[in-house]
């Protein structure tokens, strides 16, 4: 399906409903500079930005400095996603009016579940009444204290904490519970095991409004990289087992997983240069879409054509954005990808402030040429094999 020989491809520019910016508080990982300079290298034309910064984006002042600060910028548009809850580890919801007001296109908890059942359900009401989408990263507290990987044979092996795939589940389950019974939209966050996505077709095929997103590394990835303590494989949710992730290609080829987003969580060298146990979770991806899942398209594990909506239409329908197209008269929101280019990721290349993805090194094929944001070009290859 993909084009043979030296010929580009004209894609519409994505949008990633999952990224960490870092700004405002941690600006030593990344900036809203220099995380949307890695968005456009990627390919991307629109950024949602989750709420987990420091302080915490709970109000509207913050959720309109950052977009104010995006816009001087003026490369890829930057979306908030405001908190659900006020501060690190409120149970008083955010007055979510004024952050949709201020520009809040969705609201999330991210690394911090709200877990919580009443508080969930009150969020669910309150979203609901502006059409406002509630972001869950599922994760039961109770059942994922002090675990550093998904649990199953190499933790065990590597006497490495586990990560329970029910800890997911039994979130994801309430939570399809909870949206039915309110009648608001709920997102599923980097889903992850099989379970899960058992839970969503049958929530879908229900007619309930639950959406999901998947990330490229948990397509791509299994626990099995954790083996030698790879600090760079090491995220929540974890990287799991074989099983779940042909139930994640599987669920995104038929549209039961909607959307494709990075989840790209920089950290510094220092914070993974480490200790297993003590390194930080995450890993980048906004400048790696490309080139990681290009892979599953040449593998015949999903069309072209479903990839480009996961990463375009699918993600601005759940944020209510409009989705870049490709059209007579349009304002220009396009990629140019050369499929065929092969490298070996260099982290001088990349522009992203932090270099934690376990692709470094790594022979990849497929690049991103050229990026066009709301008409202007934002990112263009430099020429040649150099830096
Ligand atoms: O691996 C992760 N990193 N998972 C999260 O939920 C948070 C994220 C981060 O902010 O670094
Ligand atoms: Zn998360
Ligand atoms: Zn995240």
């Amino acid at each position: 399906e993909l084009i043979q020989g030296d010929g580009l491809l004209l894609l519409p520019a994505f949008v990633d409903l999952h990224a960490h910016l870092r700004e405002p508080g941690q600006e030593y990982k990344e900036d809203i500079a220099s995380g949307l300079a890695a968005a456009a290298a990627g390919g991307f034309a629109h950024v949602c930005a989750m709420p987990n910064t420091r302080p915490v984006n709970d109000t509207r002042s913050i959720t309109e400095a950052m977009i104010a600060r995006a816009r001087a910028i003026g490369g890829p548009a930057l979306h908030p996603i405001g908190a659900i809850t006020m501060g690190q580890k409120g149970t008083e919801l955010t007055e979510m009016a004024d952050l949709k007001d201020a520009g809040a296109v969705g609201v999330s908890d991210d690394g911090r579940c709200v877990t919580s059942s009443s508080v969930m359900r009150r969020a669910l009401e309150y979203a609901k009444t502006f059409d406002l989408t509630i972001i869950q990263h599922a994760e039961d507290h109770a059942l994922t204290d002090g675990a550093q990987m998904h649990e199953g044979a190499i933790s065990t092996r590597l006497g490495l904490r586990g990560w329970p795939r029910v800890a997911e589940d039994i979130i994801v389950a309430r939570d399809v519970l909870l949206a039915e019974a309110t009648g608001a939209r709920y997102h599923v966050a980097h889903i992850s095991s099989l379970g899960a996505v058992r839970i969503l077709r049958e929530a879908k095929a229900r007619g309930i409004a639950v959406t999901a997103e998947v990330t490229p590394h948990h397509l791509t990835l299994t626990d099995a990289a954790v083996l030698g303590y790879d600090t760079a494989c090491k995220v929540n949710p974890p990287l799991r087992e074989q099983a779940d992730v042909d139930a994640l290609r599987e669920a995104l080829a038929d549209g039961t997983i909607d959307a494709v987003a990075t989840d790209h969580a920089p950290h510094s060298t220092l914070e993974k240069d480490c200790e297993f146990a003590e390194a930080s979770p995450g890993l980048i991806g906004l400048e790696l879409v490309v080139p990681v899942l290009l892979d599953l398209v040449r593998q015949g594990a999903l069309p072209l054509g479903r990839l480009v909506d996961a990463l375009t239409r699918a993600p601005a329908r759940i944020a209510r954005l409009e989705a870049p197209t490709i059209k007579a008269g349009a304002r220009a929101e396009l990629c140019l990808v050369d499929p065929n280019l092969s490298f070996v990721l260099d982290p001088a290349r990349l522009r992203s402030k932090s270099k934690n993805t376990p692709f470094l090194g790594r022979q990849l094929t497929g690049r991103v040429k050229m990026t066009l944001a709301s008409g202007r070009v934002v990112f263009v290859d430099g020429e040649g094999a150099a830096t």
